[in-house]
């Protein structure tokens, strides 16, 4: 029986050693396998990258949490990481009893998990306290570091044929020389080298008795095609393990030899021409796998030469939870297990200099730098798409060779085997990692840098997305569709935010976050089905009209004066919509008192004609989008809705309107934002802010801390986003003004007379503003944005928007100002 000492500290001690390391399910974990809804993955947060960077900044974060990248990525697989559980039928269909959960460590995995715990990564015997994280997080997160396989049948084994289709094309091999046919005679025949063995009950490594149905046997007759692995993260570059992640980056952080003997405590090891000690690094990453599938595959098929990749694919692309292999056999070094070995491989082995740029690099920016497609880690050439091309310049042949050798040899007197091998151990390793390098070389067909360049943005999005649910689409057509925008737009502590309101009344059911686990946690099936049915445009816009405004007044209060955009998406599946003369009388006013919000439709059938009057742009702000109820297509129907968010610029407001509009000057304010090498940002100022002349109002762009090379300035009334050397036909060169902004001094665009020529506010063109770090995305080499609560990435330019004398002008008060200035005019005329 474990205890754990409660402490009102982050960082617990725990006397019996680390219980993720025994043979039972540790204790913190064990909710994540009794509780039926944390034990339904459909009610845990996708797991991507963005997510994991969530987790992790959230435990950051938290101020009982004071660690740096070292400690931190230790004791977060100290306490979250625990491989190979593995689900057990009770026998004989008994009620399962409430003081049993059918799992336990039990996979091939565990054996290496164990020694990694307890040898090769230290902790001090510490983990993070239980209130960390709540308990969704904490499941998730065990899953995406805890590397195992289910290999039970589920029932949607039809689709793995539709699988292996999918494989062929992605890694350029034939179907039928990676679909192996499990012959059972080869596991009932002990093979040539291989024998029985005997287990020594003293060792420090426990069995459950029952051999005859351990791992191997259960897990190759286990019925799915299509096994899950588990542990897995979905990244752009390909599945990612994340234990082998953050364990490459635990142990390069904190190097260590380890002897091999210490590894092999207890028991003799039989090869006495292996190296003396293993480097952490590689028994944590690439030689803890290599050395599993050495062992297995040479004692239960008698191999001698060893199978490296199973290649493998989510059964969704957008919100992926289930990552299902193509193979039930040679399934101990999968494809998602090299890419996430060899990215802990590199950043392990880049880590000290990294810190060397920057100490107080945080892990969450870490991978968030590796996994971003354009900049890098303080290099281009640190990126996940850069993944190959790391791989050949870190890992040589010999250095692996050696080091899967000698950890093999280990591992060996540490893991329960079909076999006991008496030689040819060394053939075995070469066959390995010749295997492993020709594979890793030229099947995994990852998204390449410049492809990744040329699909991704150079802007990033901070808007306030609102989308207004219509609870007659069925989830799982309309949930990947959402998790696509919100994933898109980057929904971050840096980005922009996502809040769920009820197309029925505009109530919320999801609040406004800036965390994508705290909106996937919430928005589950269950949630889905208890909103209220039906769709009214009159209360709901009506009540979306009155948030709407009193948020402007909220910012108001606290002196808001820009740098997020606001969206509002109706998602509507009912047809025909009840429009009528009090609905178009509320978007009337939220156009009017609300100037900077975009109002957008998504509808399932069109319904153009019916809803035209209520949005800005009619040809652009209503579009029909045909979900699939199998939540495929996603990205293609979504497109065009996503492109419309995008073209919305972050406001820049003087805060003295709030919702009335009622004429005050602003005087002098500003805010500060941030670039990234590389990167532009777009801002748009409605006419609201300067309809009428003032002889002072201006908008001033200055630098206010240094940075990688020169910013661009450039503003337009006719271009949404202005950029330097557009090339737009027909497009007057003049359109566009642009300026270097140096390091010092700043950008004056002078908002004098401009909307002169205009007799109505709505039909005075806004004024768009860009901000653009012209580096190209230069080699950043030093951190110049070291504030973690505001820079996302240490290199981030920092500069200031500043407004001078805006104005407050609605909709409803142009009018009289238009008619003050004919009577005016008229009045000039005549006298
Ligand atoms: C955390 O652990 C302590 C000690 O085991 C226990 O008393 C407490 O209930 C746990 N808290 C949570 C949130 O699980
Ligand atoms: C993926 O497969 C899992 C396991 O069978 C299932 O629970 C889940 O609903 C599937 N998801 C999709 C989107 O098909
Ligand atoms: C704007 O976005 C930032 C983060 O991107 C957030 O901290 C801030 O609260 C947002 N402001 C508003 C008014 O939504
Ligand atoms: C939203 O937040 C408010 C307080 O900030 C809370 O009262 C309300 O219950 C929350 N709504 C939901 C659906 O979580
Ligand atoms: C999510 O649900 C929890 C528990 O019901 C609630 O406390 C939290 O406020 C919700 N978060 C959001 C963003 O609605
Ligand atoms: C505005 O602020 C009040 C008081 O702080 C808060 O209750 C309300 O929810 C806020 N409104 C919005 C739309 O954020
Ligand atoms: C614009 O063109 C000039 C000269 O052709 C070039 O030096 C500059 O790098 C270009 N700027 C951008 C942002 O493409
Ligand atoms: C909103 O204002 C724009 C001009 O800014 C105008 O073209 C549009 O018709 C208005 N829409 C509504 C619903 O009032």
């Amino acid at each position: 029986m474990y205890w754990l000492p409660f402490f009102m500290v982050a960082v617990v001690g725990i006397t019996h050693g680390q219980l993720t390391a025994q043979s039972s399910i540790a204790p913190e974990l064990r909710e994540c396998y009794f509780d039926p809804i944390l034990l339904n993955r459909n009610n845990l947060p996708p797991t991507t990258i963005p997510v994991l960077i969530d987790i992790i900044r959230r435990i950051e974060d938290n101020p009982d949490v004071n660690m740096d990248l070292r400690q931190l990525s230790a004791l977060l697989l100290h306490t979250y990481r625990q491989d190979g559980i593995e689900f057990h039928q009770p026998e004989g269909n008994l009620a399962i009893s409430s003081n049993v959960i059918p799992f336990a460590p039990t996979f091939h995995s565990f054996h290496r998990h164990r020694l990694l715990l307890t040898r090769l990564i230290p902790s001090n015997l510490q983990t993070l306290g239980n209130t960390t994280v709540n308990s969704v997080l904490k499941c998730t997160l065990h899953h995406m570091l805890s590397t195992t396989v289910d290999a039970r049948l589920r029932g949607d084994e039809s689709n793995c044929n539709q699988l292996s289709q999918y494989r062929a094309l992605r890694t350029g091999r034939s179907i039928s020389d990676d679909v192996e046919i499990l012959d059972i005679s080869v596991l009932k025949t002990n093979d040539k080298n291989g024998q029985m063995r005997n287990f020594d009950p003293n060792s420090d490594v426990e069995y459950t008795s029952n051999y005859g149905s351990i791992k191997s046997e259960r897990q190759l007759l286990g019925e799915s095609q299509c096994p899950l692995l588990d542990g897995v993260i979905f990244s752009q570059w390909g599945a990612v393990s994340g234990g082998n992640l953050i364990a490459g980056i635990a142990a390069g952080a904190q190097p260590q030899q380890v002897p091999v003997l210490e590894l092999a405590k207890g028991s003799v090891l039989n090869y006495p021409n292996v190296q003396q000690t293993v480097t952490s690094l590689y028994p944590a990453t690439l030689s803890g796998d290599l050395a599993e599938a050495i062992l297995i595959q040479g004692t239960e098929r008698g191999s001698s030469s060893i199978s490296i990749g199973t290649a493998g694919n989510w059964n969704s692309t957008q919100a992926p939870r289930h990552f299902m292999i193509h193979s039930r056999v040679n399934i101990e070094m999968t494809d998602p297990e090299i890419r996430g070995g060899i990215d802990g491989f590199v950043l392990g082995s880049a880590i000290t200099s990294v810190l060397g740029t920057f100490s107080s690099l945080r892990l969450s920016q870490l991978l968030d730098m590796y996994y971003s497609p354009r900049n890098g880690i303080f290099s281009q050439a640190l990126r996940a798409c850069n993944r190959r091309e790391l791989s050949q310049t870190h890992i040589t042949n010999q250095n692996l060779a050696g080091e899967t050798f000698a950890f093999a040899a280990a591992l060996d007197t540490n893991m329960p085997l079909r076999g006991t091998i008496m030689g040819g151990l060394e053939q075995l390793v070469n066959s390995a990692v010749t295997n492993f390098q020709t594979y890793s070389t030229s099947n995994l067909n990852d998204l390449s840098c410049v492809t990744s360049i040329a699909t991704s943005l150079d802007y990033r999005l901070k808007t306030n997305l609102y989308i207004v649910l219509d609870s007659s689409w069925p989830y799982q057509a309309v949930y990947p569709a959402i998790a696509y925008l919100v994933d898109s737009i980057e929904v971050d502590k840096f980005g922009s935010s996502i809040t769920l309101l009820n197309a029925f009344d505009g109530s919320v059911v999801v609040n406004t976050t800036f965390s994508q686990v705290e909106f996937h946690s919430n928005y589950t099936l269950a949630a889905h089905q208890s909103m209220l049915n039906g769709v009214n445009l009159q209360t709901s816009l009506t009540n979306i009209r009155i948030m709407m405004q009193d948020q402007l007044r909220n910012e108001s209060a606290r002196n808001y004066v820009g740098g997020n955009s606001t969206v509002v998406l109706y998602l509507i599946n009912t047809g025909h919509l009840q429009n009528n003369e009090i609905v178009f009388e509320q978007a009337r006013l939220l156009n009017e008192t609300v100037p900077d919000l975009r109002l957008l439709f998504a509808t399932a059938t069109n319904q153009f004609d019916n809803i035209w009057n209520l949005v800005r742009d009619i040809h652009n702000d209503i579009r029909a989008v045909s979900l699939a109820t199998t939540g495929t297509n996603v990205p293609i129907v979504m497109s065009p809705v996503l492109e419309r968010i995008q073209s919305v610029g972050r406001r820049i407001v003087n805060p003295l309107c709030g919702s009335q509009f009622v004429d005050q000057l602003s005087g002098t304010r500003q805010f500060d934002d941030f670039v990234e090498p590389g990167y532009i940002n777009f801002y748009t100022v409605s006419p609201n802010y300067f309809y009428v002349h003032n002889d002072n109002r201006r908008i001033r762009i200055s630098r206010s801390a240094s940075g990688a090379g020169s910013l661009v300035v450039c503003h337009s009334r006719v271009v949404a986003q202005p950029r330097r050397n557009t090339t737009i036909v027909g497009l007057d060169p003049s359109a566009i003004t642009c300026e270097n902004l140096a390091s010092t001094g700043n950008i004056e665009i002078r908002l004098q007379n401009a909307c002169d020529s205009f007799w109505t506010i709505g039909s005075c063109p806004p004024l768009h503003i860009s901000v653009q770090s012209e580096t190209g995305a230069v080699d950043a080499t030093s951190a110049i944005c070291t504030d973690a609560s505001v820079c996302r990435f240490p290199y981030n330019i920092r500069y200031q928007v500043q407004i001078e004398d805006l104005g407050c002008f609605s909709g409803a008060s142009s009018l009289g100002a238009s008619l003050a200035i004919i009577l005016t005019s008229l009045y000039l005329a005549i006298f």
